[in-house]
């Protein structure tokens, strides 16, 4: 077992007093470890360190920088011990971070919780491909210096397809915070079901959450349940983007409230597959009074900037009511003090200030984004699209937009997705995992990993720091460390050709 541990000045004095055991032949540079997403920067040194555990009580610092990333480290090894230095470095903005094992202590440094945070996670697979399942660890001199090419880094669950209840998205956060996802979209509304509690519109979740695809019972989260994801999250720098989406996608709403529906008869629950066919009475205030409710409901349990509206796929409402509605909604948001996000279809509307674009479909609704100079997070469904189908052989999943195997996910740039759009119109990356044929965790784990590392390298490292071939060395690596974490990861062509090519050249 790796003894890490979150040191006292007085443990790393007396920890420093013991021999060294000889040092192995074969410690890996720095370099050479199988890190995703690669660091912008590692330096090697020519020594190695040796570092060793000591058990103790030691407490999270106070410090809001320090904390946190104590807390993520301590979480993950309960018993390890190693001397770590946590300094907070003023030269370092937002979330980069320095990781320095020169010495006899680790150092992490950062300027902000977010920044000491990464480097907690990249220290986490430091000491896992050093070895550092033993008592001690041996680490080869270096530094890592690092930062994000994009501050938004997202993956989103569809919790209305198929509903996953609190432990279910808490597994989700463990699984991706090692890879610096900063943000999860939970689409918590849609045709099937309705899955969050709102006070003053009861039924939502009383008649709304009852069902989902299949006809399987569906579910939702109580308002304190919601808020235990939210806290969740945050400690393990992740940011819960909540999505409703309208005025299509609202079968679940329309089923619950008659008053939604232009002709006021409540909707049957609908347990398909379909889309399209929904939409609220844009022509009508309480439809306007409904979503001021919602948006302030949940706006309150959110410590995040954004709100996400959803409004992709409404081909049941009128084009010109669609940009009315769109118009009133993103200003609902705005006076909730929330940022408004909206599928690449809202980019038809008068897009407000701030209004984030998620392409999906339509790489010019994008560009017109950009035009008006609003920011876009890509998402392409044909590149991103976690439920797609690896290929014809896939268990689960859909192929609609395409089959999607590691190498159609790693080998793109999301800056040349559209014509004349640089990285500072784009926001970020979001891989989006919807739930039709999604129902346990071992399926979320199948088609989530292990493309949502090639996806969280994409948003991370430079593309010009990029190369397929070593990403998949590393992600060679990183599989077994899935596999030894019972996540369900899928075995994919390109890695078992890489297996074979290996075995074969040595
Ligand atoms: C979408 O896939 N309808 C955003």
């Amino acid at each position: 077992m790796l003894r890490l541990a979150l040191f006292s000045p007085l443990l790393l004095l007396l920890g420093c007093t013991s021999d060294p055991p000889t040092e192995p032949a074969d410690v890996a540079a720095l370099s050479e470890l199988p890190l995703i997403p690669l660091p912008v920067e590692i330096t090697d040194e020519d020594a190695v360190h040796y570092y060793r555990g000591y058990e103790g009580d030691v407490l999270p610092s106070p410090n809001p920088v320090i904390g946190d990333a104590q807390r993520y480290l301590s979480d993950r090894w309960p018993e390890l011990v190693l001397p770590l230095q946590f300094e907070i470095a003023q030269d370092l903005e937002g979330e980069a971070y320095r990781l320095e094992f020169r010495g006899e202590e680790i150092e992490l440094a950062a300027g902000t919780r977010e920044g000491m945070l990464n480097a907690a996670k990249t220290l986490g697979q430091v000491l896992h491909f050093s070895g550092g399942e033993d008592e001690e660890v041996f680490i080869s001199s270096g530094t890592i210096s690092d930062e994000p090419r994009f501050a938004y880094r997202g993956f989103m669950l569809d919790v209305a397809r198929h509903f996953f209840g609190v432990d279910e998205v808490k597994q989700v956060i463990d699984r991706i915070a090692p890879y610096k996802i900063n943000h999860l979209h939970l689409h918590l509304s849609d045709d099937q079901g309705w899955r969050i509690e709102i006070k003053s519109w009861p039924k939502l979740t009383e008649i709304g959450g009852k069902s989902e695809v299949d006809g399987t019972p569906g579910g939702f989260y109580t308002q304190e349940e919601y808020s235990e994801i939210v806290a969740y999250a945050q400690q393990r720098g992740i940011v819960i983007v909540p999505e409703i989406d309208m005025p299509g996608h609202t079968n679940a709403a329309l089923s619950a409230y008659p008053i939604l529906n232009a002709d006021g008869v409540a909707r049957d629950p609908y347990t398909g597959t379909r889309v399209g066919f929904s939409t609220l009475d844009t022509d009508q205030d309480s439809v306007y009074t409904f979503i001021d409710d919602v948006v302030r409901e949940i706006g309150a349990l959110s410590p995040g900037p954004y709100f996400h509206l959803g409004g992709d796929e409404s081909d049941a409402t009128d084009h010109e009511d669609y940009v009315n509605f769109v118009n009133r909604a993103q200003q609902i948001i705005k006076d909730n003090g929330k940022t408004p996000i909206g599928w690449d279809e809202v980019a038809t509307s008068e897009l407000a200030e701030g209004t984030v674009v998620q392409l999906w479909a339509h790489a010019d609704y994008a560009l017109r984004a950009r035009d008006a100079g609003n920011p876009v997070i890509m998402s392409p469904a044909k590149r991103m699209y976690l439920d797609m189908q690896y290929d014809s052989t896939s268990r689960i999943g859909l192929h609609w937009a395409s089959y999607i195997e590691v190498d159609s996910a790693y080998q793109w740039d999301p800056a040349a997705m559209a014509e004349g759009l640089t990285d500072g119109d784009i926001l970020g990356v979001e891989s989006p995992l919807w739930s039709e044929t999604v129902r346990t965790m071992e399926d979320i784990d199948y088609l989530v990993f292990p493309r949502l590392l090639a996806h969280a390298e994409l948003g991370w490292t430079p593309q010009g720091k990029r190369d397929y071939a070593d990403f998949l060395r590393r992600l060679a690596a990183q599989q077994e460390w899935l596999k030894d974490q019972d996540i369900a990861t899928y075995d994919t062509r390109v890695l078992a050709e890489s297996a074979d090519t290996t075995t074969t050249m040595k």
